[in-house]
């Protein structure tokens, strides 16, 4: 009897592979410390992919089974022509969830543009609540930008998560306290992430990493205790918790501490068109000189599927493995 009427993407250990995220651009309009240096260049515009070659691309990866999408940069906001490219990906035939990660600087004036067009929901970046801390991380960042555009997103109805990472001795306690907090007014998802060794972030050091059960007992010694949901169950690669009485949840992805690969369901696309099948690995294919050297979309689903075949099976952070490429030129 045929149970799947549609493609299905398969590696070599069985984990179907379905989630596509594209960074639409290298850019950023802030320099987090743990994400690029402040002198970072950026790549030149023909270099990146063109909006036709990327929505190519996403019927490609729709066609083979690919049904999740989310927009990453550097910053995606900062991509030219965006609504009409979310609109674009949103009519593609398979594509059932469209989602954004962003720094949320720009979303006052961007969340209703981008409800409209068909974007499902937002994944905003927030590491503190503290001003002057908030500056400190992002170097250039106010956070009062960032509060109107959480705002003007709630009022476009997109619906919210949060991402904190957490490093020690910069944002491991009060302001992983008052991030949690917000969860007793709103329904949002607060997810609290380990910070992972990436490129040119030349002075993360592993003491750097606070594990999931310090940064939980430092919430709960706060705020009360909290419930486990799902029985554990991670929400893509977050463990999820909820305090009593809150509206909203708290999720921890400790990729470091508890790797989650055995689960992984992701491949990426930079913006100058590689291929990545682990955001931790070197390991990548050029897609950009098939693409404009006249490749058919049958060539390209064959490059892909041998390459989502051999996806590596998880990151080498403990044997000390870590990426060349910045975390901005990924898109996380
Ligand atoms: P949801 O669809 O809402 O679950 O979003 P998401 O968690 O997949 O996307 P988001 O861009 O919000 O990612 C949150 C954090 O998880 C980022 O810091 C990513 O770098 C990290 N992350 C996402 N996928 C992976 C992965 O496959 N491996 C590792 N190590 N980290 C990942
Ligand atoms: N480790 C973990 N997460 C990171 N991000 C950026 N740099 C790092 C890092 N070194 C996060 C951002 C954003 C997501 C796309 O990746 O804060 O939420
Ligand atoms: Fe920009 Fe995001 Fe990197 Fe911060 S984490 S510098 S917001 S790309």
């Amino acid at each position: 009897m045929l149970l799947y009427s549609s493609a299905m993407a398969l590696d070599r250990f069985n984990r179907n592979i379905h989630y596509l995220r594209i960074s639409l651009t290298d850019m950023c309009n802030l320099r987090c410390v743990y994400c690029m240096p402040e002198d970072m260049t950026f790549r030149p515009r023909e270099e990146i992919l063109q909006d036709e070659e990327l929505l190519r691309l996403v019927r490609v990866f729709a066609r083979m089974g690919f049904d999740k999408f989310r927009l990453t940069g550097g910053e995606p906001t900062l991509r030219e022509n965006l609504t009409a490219l979310v609109r674009g990906m949103r009519d593609t035939p398979g594509v059932r969830e469209l989602a954004m990660t962003t720094n949320g600087i720009t979303l006052k004036q961007l969340a209703r543009p981008l409800k409209d067009a068909g974007l499902d929901r937002l994944n905003i970046s927030i590491d503190t609540l503290n001003p002057d801390k908030f500056r400190r991380l992002t170097r250039w960042g106010r956070i009062e930008d960032v509060w109107a555009g959480l705002e003007a997103s709630k009022r476009a109805g997109l619906p919210i998560k949060i991402n904190a990472v957490i490093v020690r001795g910069q944002n491991d306690r009060e302001d992983a306290v008052d991030l949690a907090r917000l969860t007793f007014d709103h329904p949002w998802q607060i997810r609290y992430i380990e910070v992972m060794p990436m490129g040119r972030v030349s002075d993360f050091q592993k003491s750097a990493i606070v594990p999931e059960d310090e940064l939980r007992a430092t919430i709960s010694e706060a705020l009360g205790p909290m419930d486990l949901l799902d029985g554990g169950k991670l929400d893509g690669e977050a463990r999820m918790f909820r305090l009593k009485n809150a509206q909203g949840s708290l999720g921890f992805i400790s990729a470091v501490s508890k790797p989650f690969c055995a689960g992984c369901n992701r491949a990426r696309l930079t913006a100058d068109g590689r291929l990545l099948l682990c955001l931790l690995r070197d390991k990548e294919f050029n897609l950009m000189p098939h693409l404009r050297n006249g490749a058919t979309d049958e060539d390209l689903m064959e490059m892909i599927e041998d390459n989502i075949w051999h996806k590596p099976w998880g990151h080498g952070l403990a044997q000390d493995i870590r990426p060349t490429r910045n975390m901005s030129e990924i898109g996380g």
